[in-house]
């Protein structure tokens, strides 16, 4: 019965009646994003059937997401130095008490193993819209830099396949990594082709950025799934670094809060606590040969993180300093402006000269020039002087990206700021360090050329910038036919 009904009915129908009964909201998604209903079909279903569908796809969900007592949603993060330190947080089933991880330097044959020490894990449980789960961590320490390890994980007598990562330098050695805007949306059928492509693009890339809105409810267990399974092993063997966005956050009405950090993010996560009380491991710093990453969360306690990022940068022991966070401090997109963040955070990126801000939550690609606030308000605006947005004396580069396939239009005209901007390209980036050189590639989900430049360190003065725009033409949606004036009434 339940499953003729699903033959039946239209899936994007089926998949509004889903929404209906799941959904906990989304405040940012504009009217246009929600498909309309096929009218026709929804007169013709009794709510019943609504009911008894959105059971039923419940159900296929639990089954293709529950936990097993097989290690599964398998991520290496760090929460302390990545030289000397590894962590990596798995998932099974309320089965699975005591689980434990195994680590030794990799071999080039199997013997490695017998030189393998076991550690217990820290265990959570989760209980979600599928299943209960438990969340199981194990932060592995005093390791040797620049070293190959190999691990596993699992309870004894279940393990995971034996992973490969390969501890930081501490020196700065040359090294990429890579960095996605909002996958968000259709993560299985159409984002996981961009991870893997970034992947196959820059396979040595050293870890993984994802500047927020991961999925699009975060209170739904199908869509983590989704999320891991697109990533796949390559969150077994390169680290990763979230930053949330608002999807990552979630309402409570039974604590009567009306929006907090999404019950998935902290178990499925292990990342550091080196920031402010309540912004653990979403607010974090890491160095990462030579190089400072700066998490912020863009979310909340905004000012309070102003001041904590002129502490940790006062005190930066390292040559380049890249931030990312969801929401722009340039947007990129029509009335998703964040002029009170920019005013927050824009005068400490400017005062320690900040080299790169990795952004999100605007669905489209606009890249900047150097930018300079200060500058920008002596010259009795909020922005960087000039026609081409480049400040003379310096500033930082900001990105807007996407990576998933959910799209807006670009605010027209675009700001002076932006030197390269996309509407309707699924992008990724490597972004390279070498000594006082960093490239920037911007490449498309087929993993063409879209955008670069490099910034280059001059002692006692601001990044020079070279910009490396490919001779490709900007992709921007084709204008929309204007409007049909209506006809006359009738006099
Ligand atoms: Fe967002």
């Amino acid at each position: 019965m339940l499953f003729n009904l699903r033959v039946v009915v239209n899936v994007s129908w089926c998949c509004l009646a889903l929404a209906a009964v799941m959904s906990t909201g989304c405040a940012e998604t504009p009217a246009a994003d929600v498909a309309a209903s096929p009218a026709s079909v929804t007169q013709d279903v009794a709510p019943s059937a609504v009911t008894e569908i959105a059971r039923a796809k419940q159900a296929e969900l639990a089954a293709i997401h529950q936990p097993t007592s097989r290690p599964d949603r398998i991520i290496l993060t760090w929460a302390g130095d990545p030289a000397r330190s590894q962590a990596v947080t798995w998932r099974t089933d309320p089965s699975v008490r005591t689980a434990l991880a195994e680590i030794a330097v990799a071999g080039d044959n199997g013997q490695f193993v017998k030189r393998a020490r076991q550690l217990k894990a820290r265990t959570s449980s989760l209980t979600t819209d599928l299943a209960t789960a438990h969340y199981h961590s194990v932060e592995f320490a005093a390791l040797v830099p620049d070293t190959k390890y190999a691990y596993r994980v699992g309870d004894g007598s279940t393990w995971s396949e034996w992973f490969h990562f390969t501890t930081a330098s501490t020196e700065p050695e040359p090294f990429s990594f890579i960095y996605f805007g909002d996958a968000q949306t259709e993560i299985k059928s159409l984002w996981s082709r961009v991870i893997r492509e970034a992947a196959t693009t820059a396979p040595r890339a050293r870890f993984l950025i994802h500047a927020g809105d991961l999925v699009n409810n975060s209170t739904r267990d199908a869509e983590w799934g989704e999320w891991f399974q697109a990533g796949g092993w390559l969150n077994a063997m390169i680290p990763s670094m979230p930053t949330p966005g608002n999807h990552e956050y979630q309402s409570k009405p039974a604590t009567g809060q009306t929006s907090s950090l999404t019950d998935f993010w902290r178990p499925q996560f292990t990342l550091p606590e080196n920031s402010l009380e309540g912004l653990a491991e979403t607010a974090y710093f890491i160095d990462f040969q030579g190089t400072r990453i700066i998490s912020l969360n863009s979310n909340e306690k905004q000012a309070e993180q102003a001041t904590w990022l002129d502490v940790i940068l006062k005190d930066n022991p390292c040559r380049w300093t890249i931030i990312t966070f969801h929401h722009p401090i340039y947007s990129a997109t029509r009335l998703r402006d964040n002029a009170k963040l920019r005013a927050q955070w824009q005068p400490v990126f400017d005062h320690y000269r900040v080299d790169l801000v990795l952004q999100g939550h605007d669905h489209t690609y606009a890249r900047s020039g150097l930018v300079d606030g200060q500058v920008a308000v002596a010259g009795g605006k909020n922005e960087a002087v000039g026609v081409t947005g480049r400040s003379e004396t310096g500033g930082t580069v900001y990105v807007v990206s996407v990576s998933g396939p959910k799209m807006y239009d670009l605010e027209k005209p675009f700001r002076p700021q932006f030197q390269r901007v996309a509407e309707d390209v699924q992008l990724f980036q490597v972004i390279s360090i070498d000594g006082g050189e960093l490239r920037y590639e911007a490449r498309t989900a087929t993993g063409a050329l879209y955008d670069g430049f490099t910034l280059r360190k001059r002692a006692g003065l601001p990044n020079e910038m070279i910009e490396q725009i490919p001779v490709t033409p900007q992709r921007l949606r084709p204008p929309r036919p204007p409007a049909i004036p209506a006809p006359p009434l009738p006099t």
